[in-house]
């Protein structure tokens, strides 16, 4: 299991970058002169890509983590909802992060759409900008009090 919190602590990164460049990709092509090029639709797919596998890393984490909801218990005496740190894994952070995965996965779809390539480079611009912002948030970054993780997997 290490292994995959690892895997999932270094994948946020490679999301990270990959989705900044999808946002500098979009808004180069917000003036409108520009056709949607193939290089643009790869990176948008790559960081659909990496956003799909975190969301199943992920998930197997959150199933069956070392905080996994089948495999840890709650501290005595409390509920989910109480206790600051598995509110912030199994539901904050949870939602959070799914809700970005889809405005990616929308972001990206937008390449397939019979649409103007420029309305297609200005609503996916909004979807991935939206979905950074979310991300950014929905981290456990190690400066956030209780649920504090570091900046790169400790093995
Ligand atoms: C954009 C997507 C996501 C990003 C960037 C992200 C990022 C992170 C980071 C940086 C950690 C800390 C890793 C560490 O301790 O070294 C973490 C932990 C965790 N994430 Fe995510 N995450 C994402 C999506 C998800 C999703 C969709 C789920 C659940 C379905 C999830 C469940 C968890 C769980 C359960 C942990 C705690 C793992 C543990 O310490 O055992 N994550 N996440």
């Amino acid at each position: 299991m290490n292994i995959l919190v690892a895997l999932h602590n270094l994948l946020r990164w490679v999301l990270l970058i990959l989705l900044l460049a999808s946002i500098v990709k979009s808004l180069s092509g917000l003036n409108g002169k520009k056709a949607l090029s193939a290089g643009d639709k790869k990176i948008w797919l790559f960081t659909m890509i990496s956003a799909h596998t975190q969301f199943l890393v992920g998930l197997i984490l959150l199933l069956f983590g070392r905080f996994g909801m089948f495999t840890a218990s709650l501290p005595e005496g409390t509920s989910v909802m109480k206790d600051s740190f598995y509110r912030f894994f199994w539901v904050e952070h949870t939602t959070m992060m799914l809700i970005a995965i889809v405005l990616i996965t929308i972001g990206r779809g937008q390449a397939k759409k019979s649409i103007p390539d420029a309305v297609k480079y200005k609503k996916a611009f909004w979807f991935f900008l939206i979905a950074l912002i979310v991300i950014l948030a929905a981290i456990p970054w190690p400066f956030r009090e209780a649920v504090s993780r570091p900046w790169f997997p400790s093995l």
